[in-house]
């Protein structure tokens, strides 16, 4: 990577930010195509969030940043525009800065998982999907599956409120009633989705217990640190097709690429 004065330059803003693993996928993608931008990682605490934000408004090199646990709904706050779901959800995961230092904030999770599932030939079309989590990356994840058209989705949250809200929305905006809260049992969901972070830290319980889930399951997280977490161990033993957390990533490198740096060619 030839990085020189004129290389634009994109933040990674995440808390912890040890295990990111966006800049692997991301840089090599960005070289490969000639674009003269590099990915890097900044920890940064969400107290702190705010006032760096006002700093990165005056960095002209800066591109713009990607976003990830825990400030994917800080920063849709902190955006000066939201398109897309990112407005729907108040979520955003990518936001590009304006030459006069705006933000303009999108969401990809959705469809970067949506896309990482159909890369790795697995439909959602007409599924019963299972998801744990009603954060960032849940509720993007959650708007695509409907925007799918899956025959139903069970959202649960440790905070149950927030999955009741999340249901009712989606419900509302897509004008269905196949969206509901429920428990974090497997039962007879043919899709499990573990969106939340739970399992990101080595000492962390499993989000659901493995035998509530059907032995034919697909099972996905949104954990990509480790490679392969807890959960999707215990399940790879019943006999479940496991889907990995970095396919979220995999799924929406290029979406990103060019959102944030323009169609090829353009910068
Ligand atoms: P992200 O933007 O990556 O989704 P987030 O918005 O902070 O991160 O959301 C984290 C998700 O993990 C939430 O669904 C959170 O549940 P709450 O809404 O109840 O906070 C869930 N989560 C985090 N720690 C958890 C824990 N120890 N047990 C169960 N769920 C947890």
């Amino acid at each position: 990577m030839n990085i020189d004065g004129r290389t634009r330059v994109i933040v990674h803003l995440a808390y912890p930010s040890t295990h990111l693993r966006t800049p692997s996928f991301f840089n090599p993608l960005i070289e490969q195509q000639g674009r003269n931008a590099v990915l890097v990682p900044w920890q940064v605490s969400p107290e702190n969030l705010p006032k760096v934000w006002d700093a990165l408004r005056l960095c002209e090199s800066l591109a713009g940043v990607i976003v990830t646990i825990p400030h994917k709904t800080d920063v849709a706050g902190l955006c000066d525009e939201l398109e897309g779901a990112a407005r729907f959800l108040q979520v955003s995961n990518v936001a590009r800065r304006t030459e006069d230092g705006r933000f303009i904030g999108r969401m990809y999770d959705g469809p970067g998982y949506l896309q990482g599932l159909r890369n790795e030939g697995h439909e959602m079309r007409g599924r019963r999907v299972l998801l744990l989590g009603a954060g960032g990356a849940a509720t993007g994840i959650a708007h695509s599956l409907v925007e799918e058209k899956v025959e139903r989705l069970t959202i649960a949250n440790r905070t149950r409120s927030k999955a009741e809200d999340l249901a009712a929305k989606l419900n509302t905006e897509f004008g269905t009633d196949i969206v509901s809260a429920g428990e974090a049992v497997g039962g007879d969901h043919d899709v499990v989705i573990n969106a939340t972070s739970v399992g990101l830290k080595a000492d962390d319980p499993l989000p659901i217990d493995p035998d509530s889930i059907q032995s034919d399951a697909l099972v996905g997280e949104v954990i990509m640190q480790p490679d392969v977490t807890a959960l999707l161990e215990a399940v790879r033993a019943r006999g479940c097709t496991i889907h990995k957390g970095k396919h979220m990533i995999t799924g929406q490198t290029q979406l990103l690429a060019d959102f944030l740096l323009g169609p090829l060619g353009a910068d």
